[in-house]
């Protein structure tokens, strides 16, 4: 990744220069400082966005080459913010991204926003450092291995300098933002490295370098599991040269309170070629991104540690590849999985299952935490159900669901809930063991859902299958690359809004 922008906070200076950018609101509103240069300019910027029709709706923007009268400005772009009262965390998130692409040609790298209240008293700090998060997604650039850099990369901005009414007070919020930019980047980076670089031991390696940021990580290797009897992990491994593992990251910011931790689980299979059920070629190198889960938790826990959540949560995640080989898992063997029931697994690449299986009944056996959320690129069918939209939410808890369904909408990382019943239930019965990991040709996302339920006791429990939203993510505002790093912020979310 190359390195993102870094924003700072200042004062509004007296008399800008240079670059600017500023918002403007409903029906050409603008700020003091953005109304004073148009003053200065004789009226130039309200006669541009006349003959141009630019009304300062959601998103649309108006930029001024050297504008007349205005000999220090190189340009002035103007970004509508729309009727901006009722917006939330993501429009100026969204809005942050938006700034980021005007503002390109920055001086010398160096690009300056005006980002002062309009009569509606927005945007407020609050709003600002969302801005300034949407500045720093949008910069992010998975380019390390491009070893020509692209010609003409205007686009390199390094520096944002964000002019403000109270930098003081926002340098401050943005500390937390800071640590979710990082979270979600490092949930980026993971997802877009190939697999012959992040094998399951390179990501342990990864996620032991974290113990610099406060977590505490724990890497239990295959002997360990082995002695746990988790072998419906095992067995996926089995085809790979390289070592799983299970990584368990804990972070305790909150030592008083005697509460049960919350805790995160990641599908973590680094590659997935079906194993000896094996894939088609087609967009087989999609599943270098088959731990989108694991990311996930994994940037959630170091964007908690970043920011000192005051809140006790656990991450684990199951760190594996699925490869076809002579010590390969076959189609028909039967597993015992560290909750001692059975598996018949009838396909090798539904492995998932089989990874969360051991890694769900490991946490809630060892925790006792008060939910578990866990994250998997789990199946192809939720993709066929919701699309790249919306994630599929699985779950034994109202109540959890309603807290996730809620912050998806905050943070923009929607959720749909999808039905769990016995009767699904039933159709993983089979008469070789307790049960096996597929279901028939119908409701392949539920059936996986049913699977995973029968890991998690009765904990409170979410189920996140994030195949379609975790690679080959939709293009936004905020992310213009392979994968968004789906799920940082609506877990963050989840634990700032009930958790802390
Ligand atoms: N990792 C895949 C699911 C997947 C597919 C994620 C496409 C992202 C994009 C998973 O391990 C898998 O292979 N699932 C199978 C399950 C089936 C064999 C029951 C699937 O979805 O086809
Ligand atoms: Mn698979
Ligand atoms: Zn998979």
């Amino acid at each position: 990744m190359t390195k993102p922008v870094t924003v700072t906070f200042d004062d509004i200076p007296k008399n800008p220069t240079g670059t600017i950018a500023g918002l403007c609101f409903p029906k050409t509103v603008l700020g003091d400082s953005m109304a004073a240069l148009d003053d200065q300019s004789g009226g130039t910027v309200k006669r541009a966005a006349t003959v141009e029709d630019f009304e300062g709706k959601k998103g649309t923007s108006l930029k001024l080459v050297t504008p007349s009268g205005l000999e220090k400005v190189n340009s002035l772009t103007l970004l509508g913010t729309g009727d901006s009262k009722s917006h939330d965390k993501k429009d100026w998130l969204l809005l942050g991204g938006k700034f980021y692409s005007l503002i390109g040609k920055g001086d010398k790298g160096h690009g300056t926003l005006i980002l002062e209240p309009g009569s509606d008293g927005t945007p407020d700090n609050g709003a600002i450092v969302q801005i300034a998060l949407g500045l720093i997604l949008a910069s992010y650039k998975f380019d390390k291995y491009k070893t020509k850099k692209t010609k003409g990369s205007a686009k390199s901005l390094t520096k944002i300098t964000v002019f403000c009414t109270d930098p003081k007070g926002c340098k401050k919020l943005f500390k937390a933002q800071k640590a979710l930019s990082e979270g979600i980047m490092t949930a980026r980076d993971l997802v877009n490295e190939p697999a012959n670089i992040l094998g399951p031991e390179e990501f342990a390696k990864r996620i032991e370098a974290l113990e610099k940021t406060g977590l505490e990580v724990e890497i239990l290797s295959e002997k360990d599991m082995e002695k746990l009897g988790m072998f419906a992990l095992l067995g996926v491994g089995m085809g790979s040269e390289q070592n799983s593992s299970l990584a368990i990251m804990r972070w305790n910011g909150n030592p008083k309170k005697k509460t049960k931790p919350l805790a995160f689980v990641g599908k973590g299979v680094t590659f997935d070629t079906g194993g000896i059920s094996i894939k088609p070629s087609a967009n087989m190198g999609d599943m270098k991104g088959d731990m989108g889960g694991a990311a996930c938790v994994t940037g959630l826990m170091q964007t908690l540690a970043l920011r000192k959540a005051k809140v006790n949560a656990i991450g684990v995640v199951g760190l594996v590849e699925n490869m076809p080989a002579h010590n390969a898992q076959r189609p028909g063997d039967i597993v015992t999985s560290m909750s001692g029931q059975t598996i018949e697994v009838l396909n090798t690449d539904a492995e998932g299952r089989l990874v969360l299986a051991d890694a769900l009944w490991y946490t809630q056996d060892r925790f006792k935490p008060e939910f578990m959320v866990n994250l998997a690129t789990l199946t192809g069918a939720i993709m066929v159900a919701l699309g790249k939209e919306h994630a599929g939410l699985f779950s034994n808890s109202d109540d959890l669901s309603e807290k996730l369904l809620e912050c998806g909408l905050k943070t923009d990382e929607k959720l749909w809930r999808m039905p769990l019943s016995d009767k699904y239930d039933k159709l993983i019965n089979t008469k070789n063991a307790d049960m096996k990991n597929i279901g028939g040709p119908y409701a392949g996302s539920i059936t996986a859902g049913q699977f995973l339920q029968r890991y998690v006791n009765d904990t409170p429990w979410a189920h996140l299958d994030i195949a379609g939203t975790a690679m080959g993510s939709p293009q936004t505002d905020i992310n213009r690359g392979w994968s968004s790093g789906f799920g940082v912020q609506l877990l963050n979310q989840l634990v700032v809004d009930h958790y802390e």
